[in-house]
């Protein structure tokens, strides 16, 4: 995901396009760049980092002109850093595109580029290979060599892009990639999205796939594949900038929970053939590799901490190996037994999460291998891992993180059934059982998505409690700690989390008359337990809310309030059943009235020891 703005008129694009680019860092934030512009030139500013970045070399190095296009990054083919920041440029720097999405067979295209044309590339990325495409094929018409480009191009993606000798034209093409044009008076705009340009339009086209763009300040022309001109009604947009950005969502919290069905489908269809096996894809764990480990630790922080703690589970149950699971802050200072057989697996959204890349780099120094599953392409997890096992979540806005937890437990099954079945300890039938299983998850999603209501209407009961217990077995211990730790990070109640036969341990001396206890029994193998353990809750007079699988209606008897999730395999209920919890957590914060996006003393991405 990456976001696009093009604007023409009489000047000062330079501002336009960059409030533009501040409505789209959603979409991506880890590089920014602009293409203006003036006086027969091209003139180029980017920089690694947000767009705060990109402001202040404009502030130093000051350019306008009457048009441009600009870009906000999410990485996907190259770290983040000033090279690899849109707009590219071809050879002379005649020519400057901005691009979101991927351009599948870039490295065919390079490898032509080179070889026919001399061509020099200066950065990692697919996208430069569009720059330097339509520059091969410009004539003196930008339209036509973008056709003649596109041609050539294979992928989803949307591009934009400027000619220094026609400075009264910018010519965009959407190919599964989202592309809007906006009608203003005396000037036009293009973007990725409606609230780059509410500030200015509310006038716009929606452009359609496989349509081509001619943005000039008097007009806007869209044209088919075959060239051929479209006629396309205005659509006229009357909602207001910030809901636009969160998709008509109240928070970006609410957005990412719904984002979840998306984000596992990517995450395992970017890892799975057509057969069904894992494709490593430039991760060097070869059956003779994966012999020499006799020890798995997985190291995080947080939620995906939690991520790991499910993940030790399907590692130990597929691959028989031991696998220990460390908070990345108590790791480095316990000696752990790590060495050259040691598998040290890092989990990680931003990637640049300090402990965990201390505890990186105090495994690595000790020889073990480093495998990160990370969300930040680029980022400093990933960029000191010998490995990495992206998921394709899409930027996470919130604090509180969702997606990239689901994500990562998808990450984590995948690498479980590639070592359980390279290792030939897992058996071709239940790698086939889970994988079914796995496939079958962004549908169940959605359909427990659905029935949000009923999580709602249950907040309305609860949400004054001043402190609530959850408990649960097996792999639902790990989602109660998740489901403890979101409650308190955005509604600042007092939770917690004990695995569920621990409770008569001690911590049972709490409740009392009126406990709120959220029990989870989605496990099959572990339900009886579970009953017996509402039993105990209820004698001493806890409120009991449930969780349970679809199918398991005798639970209704004991518990006060239940939630179901889809029926699936015991060894995927934690991807469903976070879900609930994290829209209890979500509701109960709204009814409460909680900054949920950003709550308070909590920051995106710590950076600290
Ligand atoms: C989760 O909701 C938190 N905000 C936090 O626990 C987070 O998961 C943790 O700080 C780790 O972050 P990372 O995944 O970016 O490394």
């Amino acid at each position: 995901m990456c976001g696009i703005v093009g604007y023409i008129g009489d000047g000062g694009a330079r501002k336009i396009i960059i409030d533009g680019l501040k409505r789209l860092e959603y979409r991506g934030y880890d590089s920014a760049g602009i293409a203006l512009l003036s006086e027969g030139r091209i003139k180029l500013r980017k920089a690694a980092g947000r767009i705060a970045n990109l402001e202040k070399i404009l502030e130093n190095a000051p350019v306008d002109g009457h048009a441009g296009i600009g870009h906000t990054r999410w990485a996907t083919h190259g770290a983040p850093s000033d090279e690899n920041a849109h707009p590219h440029t071809n050879g002379d720097g005649s020519i400057a595109i901005v691009h979101n999405g991927i351009i599948e067979n870039y490295q065919e295209l390079k490898e032509w580029l080179v070889r026919e044309h001399g061509i020099t590339f200066r950065s990692e990325t697919d996208s430069e290979v569009v720059a330097h495409l339509i520059g091969v094929f410009y004539k003196g018409n930008l339209l036509d060599a973008v056709y003649d480009a596109a041609a050539k191009m294979r992928g989803a993606y949307a591009i934009s892009a400027v000619a220094a000798a026609e400075p009264d034209r910018i010519v965009a093409l959407r190919k599964d990639a989202p592309l809007i044009a906006g009608i203003g008076d005396g000037c036009n705009f293009l973007a990725s999205d409606i609230p780059a340009l509410l500030k200015y339009v509310r006038t716009i086209y929606l452009i359609e796939n496989n349509e081509t763009v001619l943005v000039t300040q008097d007009g806007i022309t869209i044209f088919n594949e075959r060239r051929e001109k479209v006629k396309r009604d205005v659509f006229h947009v009357s909602w207001d900038a910030d809901a636009a950005e969160k998709d008509g969502y109240d928070h970006f919290m609410l957005k990412e929970i719904f984002e979840q069905p998306k984000g596992i489908f990517e995450t395992l269809n970017r890892r799975l053939d057509a057969d069904g096996r894992v494709r490593l894809d430039g991760i060097s764990l070869t059956k003779q590799d994966l012999e020499k480990i006799d020890r798995v630790y997985i190291v995080a922080c947080g939620t995906a901490y939690h991520a790991g703690l499910v993940g030790k589970y399907a590692i130990e149950k597929f691959v028989r190996i031991p696998v220990e699971v460390d908070v990345a802050s108590e790791f480095r200072y316990r000696e752990p037994f790590v060495n050259e057989k040691t598998l040290l697996i890092c989990i990680s959204q931003s990637g640049e999460t300090l402990d965990t890349l201390a505890a990186l780099r105090e495994a690595r120094a000790k020889g073990a291998r480093i495998l990160s599953v990370v969300n930040v392409v680029g980022s400093s997890v990933a960029r000191e891992s010998d490995d990495v096992f992206y998921t394709w979540a899409g930027p996470e806005i919130a604090v509180a993180s969702t997606k990239a937890f689901t994500t990562q437990l998808a990450c984590l099954y995948l690498i479980a059934l590639y070592m359980g079945s390279a290792t030939g300890v897992l058996p071709e039938g239940e790698y086939r059982r889970i994988l079914d299983e796995l496939n079958a998850l962004p549908g169940k999603l959605e359909a427990l998505l659905a029935d949000e209501r009923t999580i709602r209407e249950v907040a309305k009961k609860i949400y004054k409690k001043e402190q609530i217990f959850f408990i649960g077995r097996g792999t639902d211990a790990s989602v109660a700690l998740e489901g403890s730790l979101k409650l308190k990070e955005i509604s600042y109640i007092n939770s917690f989390a004990i695995a569920a036969g621990e409770l008569k341990h001690g911590t049972i001396a709490l409740i009392e008359q009126d406990t709120l206890v959220v029990v989870l029994a989605t496990q099959d193998r572990l339900f009886e337990k579970l009953l017996s353990n509402i039993e105990e809750v209820k004698a001493r007079g806890a409120y009991v809310i449930a969780l349970a699988k679809e199918g398991n209606r005798k639970i209704e008897k004991q518990a006060d309030d239940v939630f179901y999730i889809p029926a699936c395999a015991d060894e995927v209920t934690p991807v469903l059943g976070v879900v609930p919890l994290q829209l209890l957590a979500y509701h109960i914060a709204k009814l409460r009235g909680c900054d949920i996006d950003k709550p308070k003393n909590l920051a995106k991405s710590v950076t600290v020891e």
